[in-house]
């Protein structure tokens, strides 16, 4: 479970070959970059090709990097940090920790805060043993190929603030995929409140917000996020085959994981600042009107043994859901689980 550490020399390599990428970078200018000997940095790079690297050595050229791992790879989504291929360019102090397999990343985010470890950071695993979404039911990650990460914060702020963040970083990270993914409004990813992101009526991600008390403040937050970036190997089981989507399967192409992860890791930091300063809220109604898949829809909130129905009107400033009921009041709803309503004929 012990994360591989990066090591500079190797992010110093695979950030010069990134950024030079199609083009040469020479041994001897890496040497320099890294005060060390040209044999050195070539045996650095076997350090990287064993992680699935490929160069091509030129002769009186240099290097130039021709091949890389197909999953998620530390030094690689490290480098693409480095070198300012994230949405935002500029890479936040932040420690990633990658496992190869884990329970949940929620659960090791919080160990790590209940330990002590500086915040914020993030927890990625390639596979999870017990991920869980909200109502803890079972989120399948028993196989690598999608994105499960975790973000640990320790906030130290007033519970009652919390009821929006989950909301704005929903829209955040779907504001992120379509511009990622290069999606027209038509085709954009959007958010059924409180935390499923969809496709078309499919779900591609969720997030599952945690947190732990300190007498009347939030000590430790952790934002998990579990996004389908392809479809299983063998396709979607029949039950999810027209409830599951994946990125790939929406933009038609691969999702370069390591790429799309740094920028997403920057995306996420990004609109933490923006909540935790409080600046996020003149962005937050526009972000969630434009991306709210309810609103408008018949809908039903079921808590507990109760179901209101009602037609779905956006949210209110703190993050609740608001209904319009038949007899034209307004309901509010700060938890629930959200269903669509079929309309009956004639109505
Ligand atoms: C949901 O849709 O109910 C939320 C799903 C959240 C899944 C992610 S995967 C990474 C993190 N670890 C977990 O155990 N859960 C979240």
């Amino acid at each position: 479970m012990k994360p591989a550490a990066i090591r500079r020399p190797e992010l110093v390599i695979l950030s010069a070959l990134l950024e030079a990428e199609p083009g040469v970078v020479s041994g001897a200018h890496l040497a320099r970059e890294l005060g060390m000997s040209r044999v050195a940095v070539w045996q650095h790079m076997e350090k990287l090709r064993e992680q699935g690297f490929t160069f091509e050595s030129l002769h009186s050229k240099g290097y130039r990097i021709t091949g890389r791992p197909a999953g998620l790879n530390l030094a690689l989504l490290e480098a693409c940090r480095h070198t300012g291929k994230t949405a935002n360019g500029a890479a936040t102090a932040c420690a990633i920790h990658l496992l190869d397999e884990v329970d949940s990343t929620n659960d090791e985010a919080a160990r790590r805060l209940s330990a002590g470890k500086p915040a914020p950071f993030v927890v990625m695993a390639h596979r999870q043993t017990k991920g869980r979404g909200r109502f803890g039911r079972v989120w399948h990650s028993e196989t690598s190929g999608n994105l499960y990460c975790s973000f640990a914060f320790r906030p130290q702020v007033d519970p009652a603030r919390m009821q929006s963040f989950t909301l704005w970083m929903g829209v955040s990270i779907c504001e992120f995929i379509a511009h990622f993914c290069r999606t027209s409004p038509a085709t954009a990813p959007g958010i059924k409140w409180p935390n499923d992101i969809l496709f078309d009526g499919r779900k591609a991600g969720g997030i599952l917000t945690e947190a732990r008390m300190d007498a009347d403040q939030i000590r430790d937050l952790v934002l998990g996020l579990g996004l389908n970036l392809r479809p299983p190997a063998g396709g979607w089981p029949a039950e999810l085959a027209d409830r599951a989507v994946a990125l790939s399967e929406q933009t038609g192409h691969p999702v370069e994981v390591n790429r799309f992860a740094a920028a997403l890791v920057e995306r996420v930091l990004h609109a933490w600042d923006l909540f935790i300063s409080g600046r996020y809220k003149p962005a937050f109604q526009s972000l969630w009107q434009e991306h709210d898949l309810l609103r408008g829809q018949h809908v039903a909130v079921l808590q507990g043994k109760q179901r209101i129905a009602g037609t779905a009107a956006g949210v209110d400033e703190e993050g609740c859901l608001l209904l319009t009921l038949a007899d034209g009041g307004t309901a509010r709803f700060r938890a629930g689980e959200v269903t669509l309503e079929k309309k009956k004929r004639g109505k």
